[in-house]
C-alpha cells in the first residue's frame, strides 16, 4: 500500500536536563503520534538537585530504550528534531548524538529545537498557534517574559537577576529535607499552612525595574526554616509560595502598564503550580487578555513540546546536516 502524503513524520528527542523523552508527531495533521518521557527525579531526589554527569549516564540508558519503540515509524520519518540549546552539555549531548546517528542511517535532516521555544509551542500540541503572545516562561532555569510575534520573532522582554521561580520552589525543598523537585512537594505543603503566619518581603517590590530576583527571598527563608520547628514549614511554605508568587505578578502588572497583552501564557515546568495559575488569571481579568496554559502532563520537559516546535522549523526549512549541529547550553532565545 503507497504512503498517504499525510504520513509524513518527525521524530523530536529532548534531553536537555533530567527529562529523557522521544516523540512522533504527523507533520500535516500535528497529531502527536507517538509521546514517551523517562523521568529521573527518583535518582536525583536524594543529592537534592539534577547531578549532571548522573543524568547523562542515565539518558544514554532511557534514550536508546525509547527509540526501539520508534522503529514502526523510522520509514514515514522526514526529519529529526533535538533539543540544542539551551541546557546541560553533557545531557544535551546524549540528544544530539541520537540524532546524528539517526540522520546518518536515515538520510534525512536535523531541526535543532530551542528548549525555551519548545515550552512556548507546549502551548499548541496537536493545535494551531495563536499569536501574539506574551509569555511568561517559569522553569527550573528559567523565569522570563516573552513577546513572541513568530517562531523566528520572539524577544524576552525581563529575566532573572539570579535564581529561577522553579529553582526557588527546589532550594526551599532541600532546606526542608524534601527531596527534588520541590515545586510540586511545596506546593502541596503550602496547601496546609497559613501564609499570614510568616513574612517575607516580595524581591525588588520598590526597585523600578522589570526583572525577577529569588536569591533574596531563598536567605529569608532559609533564615526562617533554620529558626523554626519543622510543624511550621505548611506556613513558611505557604508563605514563600505567595511571596514568590506576588512579586511575578508585581512585574506583570508593572510591565502591561505600557504593554497590555492581547493574550498571555504561562509555559514551563513551574507553570503547573495551581497558585501561581490562578493568581494571574485573576489578574488578566483587568486586561480582558485570556490566559493560555498547556495540559499539565505537557508543563515540564517532554519531547512532544519539541516536535510541535519542529513543526514551525520544519515549515521554515530550517534543516540542519549531521555535521553540522551544535550544542549551545547556555543560549537563550
Ligand atoms: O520545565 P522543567 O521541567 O525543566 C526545566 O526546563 O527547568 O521545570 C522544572 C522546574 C523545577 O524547578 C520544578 O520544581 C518546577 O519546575 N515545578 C514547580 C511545580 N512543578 C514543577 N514549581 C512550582 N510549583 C509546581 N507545582
Ligand atoms: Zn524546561
Amino acid at each position: 500500500m503507497g504512503k498517504r502524503v499525510g504520513d509524513a513524520m518527525i521524530l523530536s528527542i529532548e534531553s536537555s536536563c533530567d527529562d529523557s523523552s522521544i516523540a512522533i508527531t504527523e507533520i500535516a495533521t500535528k497529531k502527536l503520534i507517538y509521546h514517551k518521557k523517562i523521568s529521573q527525579e527518583l535518582e536525583h531526589s536524594q543529592y537534592g538537585g539534577v547531578v549532571p554527569e548522573l543524568a547523562s549516564r542515565l539518558h544514554a540508558i532511557a534514550l536508546p530504550a525509547i527509540l526501539s519503540e520508534c522503529k514502526p515509524w523510522f520509514n514515514e520519518l522526514k526529519a529529526i528534531a533535538v533539543t540544542s540549546e539551551p541546557g546541560l552539555g553533557v545531557t544535551l549531548i546524549e540528544g544530539v548524538v541520537m540524532a546524528k546517528a539517526l540522520s546518518i542511517a536515515l538520510n534525512i535532516p536535523i531541526l535543532p529545537i530551542n528548549h525555551l521555544k519548545g515550552h512556548i509551542y507546549s502551548l499548541f500540541i496537536e493545535k494551531e498557534s495563536q499569536l501574539p503572545l506574551t509569555v511568561l516562561l517559569v522553569s527550573g532555569g528559567h523565569t522570563q517574559l516573552i513577546e513572541v510575534k513568530s517562531y523566528s520573532q520572539m524577544e524576552t522582554v525581563a529575566t532573572t537577576m539570579d535564581d529561577s521561580y522553579g529553582e526557588s520552589f527546589d532550594k526551599v525543598a532541600k532546606m526542608m529535607k524534601l527531596g527534588y523537585p520541590g515545586g510540586p512537594v511545596i506546593e502541596q505543603l503550602a496547601h496546609s499552612g497559613d501564609a499570614s503566619k510568616q513574612s517575607f518581603t516580595v524581591p525588588l517590590w520598590q526597585s523600578p525595574l522589570i526583572a525577577f530576583s529569588y536569591s533574596g527571598l531563598k536567605n529569608q527563608v532559609r533564615l526562617a526554616v533554620e529558626s523554626a520547628s519543622s510543624e511550621t514549614y505548611p506556613d513558611i511554605a505557604a508563605a514563600f509560595q505567595k511571596t514568590a508568587t506576588d512579586h511575578l505578578v508585581q512585574k506583570l502588572k508593572k510591565y502591561f502598564k505600557t504593554n497590555p497583552p492581547i493574550r498571555f501564557a504561562i509555559v514551563g515546568g513551574a507553570s503547573a503550580n495551581l497558585y501561581l495559575r490562578s493568581q494571574v488569571q485573576q489578574m488578566l481579568t483587568a486586561y480582558k487578555a485570556p490566559l493560555l496554559l498547556a495540559p499539565l502532563e505537557y508543563c515540564s520537559d517532554n519531547a512532544a513540546m519539541i516536535g510541535r516546535c519542529a513543526l514551525e522549523a520544519y515549515a521554515l526549512e530550517f534543516f540542519v546536516n549531521h555535521t553540522d549541529v551544535a550544542i549551545n547550553p547556555r543560549c537563550k532565545l
